[in-house]
């Protein structure tokens, strides 16, 4: 293990305040079209911010091995447009109204818009990844948005019945971290990353993402609206069984079952309340274990930064997991 000191949020922003700054400029110049609602739409999403963790991540990618090209401009924003085209349509797919403390984009749109929006959007980012004319950039952003629809789709597929663990680290791989190990990759490819050292980042990205994804499930649970700034006990009304959810079924009594399998089969909370679900998660310790479970994700993170040289961007990576389970949006 690094006996690097792990970095603080102010640290990390200052280190990258210039990186981050171009990423937005660039984003700026990519959310126009000729078509005037495309530019509406994307403006709206741009200007709605976010946490912007997986350009961060490029560019902690790309930085720990000693690159600093404008390449890691364009690509951060390309992996943030790619995150954004996934957020317009699962919003869509969820009928979620919020997003960012604001309303949806297909509130505002409407569906039809919204889809096609996301779609320009995706292709938007691989237009600005073709700029690289690295073949290894593409091959990278073509598989991730495969599995990304994959995720979606498998998610589709199981809403209302129970998954076992297995089913639910694939499906959140899929559907988040691989875009978190894609991030680190991209940063690896633009400096020539030797095999060992591309592995090594992506492993860690892989393990934030699913730690980020876990987290994610969990404030849907506890969070309110107001501080997460989405919908929040969206999950079970979706029909997505999640890890608290999943622990709580296996084990839990017949009755916690029973309110569980009816909240996912009924796709609302019509025939159990949520305080009720709230309650029984509580009771069997689902929520605890589901953290323990990031928690244990997060250091796998950092100790999959082993082979990488000591330097204030690792120490940056370093507190990336930290960031993540601790969050509260
Ligand atoms: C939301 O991602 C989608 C998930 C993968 C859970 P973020 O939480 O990174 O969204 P923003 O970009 O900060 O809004
Ligand atoms: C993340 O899953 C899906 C994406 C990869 C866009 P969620 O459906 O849980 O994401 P949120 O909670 O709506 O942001
Ligand atoms: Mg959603
Ligand atoms: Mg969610």
């Amino acid at each position: 293990m690094s006996t690097l000191a792990i970095a603080t949020a102010r640290e990390v922003f200052d280190l990258l305040r210039p990186e981050l700054a171009a990423i937005e400029i660039e984003l700026g110049r990519d959310a126009v079209s000729t078509v005037s609602t495309i530019t509406e739409i994307a403006e709206y999403l741009r200007v709605g911010g976010g946490k912007r963790i997986r350009p961060t991540l490029l560019l902690l990618s790309a930085r720990c091995l000693g690159y600093a090209g404008s390449g890691m401009i364009r690509l951060g924003a390309v992996v943030e447009l790619v995150h954004t085209a996934t957020l317009v349509h699962d919003d869509i797919i969820d009928g979620a109204d919020t997003r960012r403390g604001r309303p949806s984009a297909n509130t505002t749109w409407g569906n039809e818009k919204c889809v096609l929006a996301g779609d320009w959007l995706y292709m938007q980012a691989f237009h600005i990844a073709l700029e690289e004319r690295n073949f290894k950039v593409l091959d990278l952003l073509i598989s991730l948005t495969q599995q990304m629809v994959e995720g979606e789709l498998l998610q589709i597929q199981k809403l209302g019945r129970a998954v076992t663990e297995e089913e639910y680290y694939d499906l959140i791989f899929r559907k988040t971290a691989c875009l978190f190990a894609v991030s680190m990759q991209l940063g690896a490819a633009l400096a020539n990353a030797a095999p060992e050292q591309e592995e090594a980042l992506a492993n860690y990205g892989r393990a934030v993402g699913l730690a980020f994804q876990i987290v994610d499930d969990v404030l849907d649970l506890t969070a309110t609206e107001e501080v997460l700034g989405k919908p929040v006990a969206s999950d079970l009304r979706e029909g997505k069984t999640t890890l608290p959810v999943i622990h709580s079924l296996e084990h839990g009594t017949a009755l916690d079952r029973e309110i569980l399998q009816r909240v996912l089969e009924d796709g609302g909370f019509v025939r159990a309340s949520r305080e009720e679900v709230q309650e029984l998660l509580h009771r069997n310790g689902s929520v605890e274990y589901a953290m323990a479970a990031a928690d244990r994700y997060a250091e796998a993170a950092r100790e999959a930064l082993a082979p990488i040289e000591d330097s204030e961007f690792k120490r940056a990576l370093l507190w990336v997991p930290d960031f993540v389970v601790a969050r509260d949006r």
